[in-house]
Formats: structure tokens, sequence, C-alpha cells
């Protein structure tokens, strides 16, 4: 069991590929980096159907289940673990509500996206979300360590 200070939270974050499309990767990233949290993982790849079907493998009974993984695995994802105390349910609220007409103004989704099936981006949900997701999408020496360069790092 691995012990960190809450300051050390991790999340994986995804860009879709209607985001990558869309030209909102900068913007989508400059909201994460702006409100303080720490990117300590990022990458673009295309994932297969299968990846996608285990990424969502909690939605498997649902009926938009075979859209939703023919869809992430449609073109480039950027996948990205952030970092940063609160930063699963803080990055879910940047992030705002599943289905964009609910979702607040100020909100990525509120802000950038219109249908549902067309979210642009997907943030781990819970804590043991955050953790089964980050180990599917990323190998651990994939990921950095701001530790040890505090005194380097500038606020
Ligand atoms: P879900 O995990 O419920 O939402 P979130 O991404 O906010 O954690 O659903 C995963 C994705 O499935 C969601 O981002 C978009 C898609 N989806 C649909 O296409 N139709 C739906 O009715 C729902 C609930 C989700």
């Amino acid at each position: 069991q691995e012990v960190h200070a809450a300051e050390f939270e991790h999340t994986f974050i995804a860009i879709k590929p209607d985001g990558v499309q869309r030209g909102l990767i900068a913007e989508i990233i400059s909201r994460f980096e702006r409100k303080g949290f720490k990117l300590v993982g990022i990458k673009i790849l295309t994932p297969s159907k299968e990846f996608a079907q285990k990424h969502y493998h909690d939605l498997t009974e649902r009926p938009f289940f075979n859209g939703l993984c023919e869809f992430l695995s449609s073109g480039p994802v950027i996948a990205m673990v952030w970092e940063g105390q609160g930063v699963i349910s803080y990055g879910r609220k940047l992030i705002g509500a599943t289905d964009p007409q609910k979702s607040e103004p100020g909100t990525i989704r509120g802000d950038l996206a219109v249908v549902v099936g067309r979210n642009i981006i997907h943030g781990s949900d819970g804590p043991e979300t955050a953790k089964n997701e980050i180990n599917l999408w990323f190998k651990p020496e994939e990921l950095v360590n701001y530790t040890g360069n505090s005194e380097k790092w500038i606020y």
C-alpha cells in the first residue's frame, strides 16, 4: 500500500478525439495548469477499440457503450495524469457535468461542448477509478516526480 501526502493525489484526464480534432488541447491543458495542478504524465495515442472497452468496462451494460468505444478509438486522444490536492474531485468540477446541456458555464464541457456523445474530455470519478485508469494508460516510469526539485520550482 502506497502512502501519499494529499498534494500528491493523481487523476487521469483524457482529451477525447473530438477535443483533439477541434483544436482544444492547449485550452484544456491550460485550465488545469492555471488552476495550479501539475502535469505528471502526457502522451498522444489512438486507442484500439479493445482498449476503449477496457477503459469503459463499468459501462458495458449501457446502450451507448458500443458507440462510445467506437468513438474513443476513432482518432488521437491526449492521455494525461494530473497531480495536486483534491485534483480528482476538482478536476471533475473543471470538466463539468457529463451532459454539456447541464454543465455550468465556466466548465470545460459547459463552455466548449453541446452533446453528451461529444463531450471532449474524460476525468476519473473517484480515487479507485483514478488508480485503475492511470495503471491502464501509463507505466510508472512514464510519470515524472517533482519532489526533490521544490527549491527550483517556480510558482
Ligand atoms: P459517464 O462515466 O457516465 O460520464 P463521465 O464521462 O462524465 O464520467 O459516461 C462516460 C461517457 O459516456 C460520457 O462522457 C459520454 C458517454 N455517454 C453517452 O454517450 N450517453 C449517455 O447517456 C451517458 C450517460 C454517457
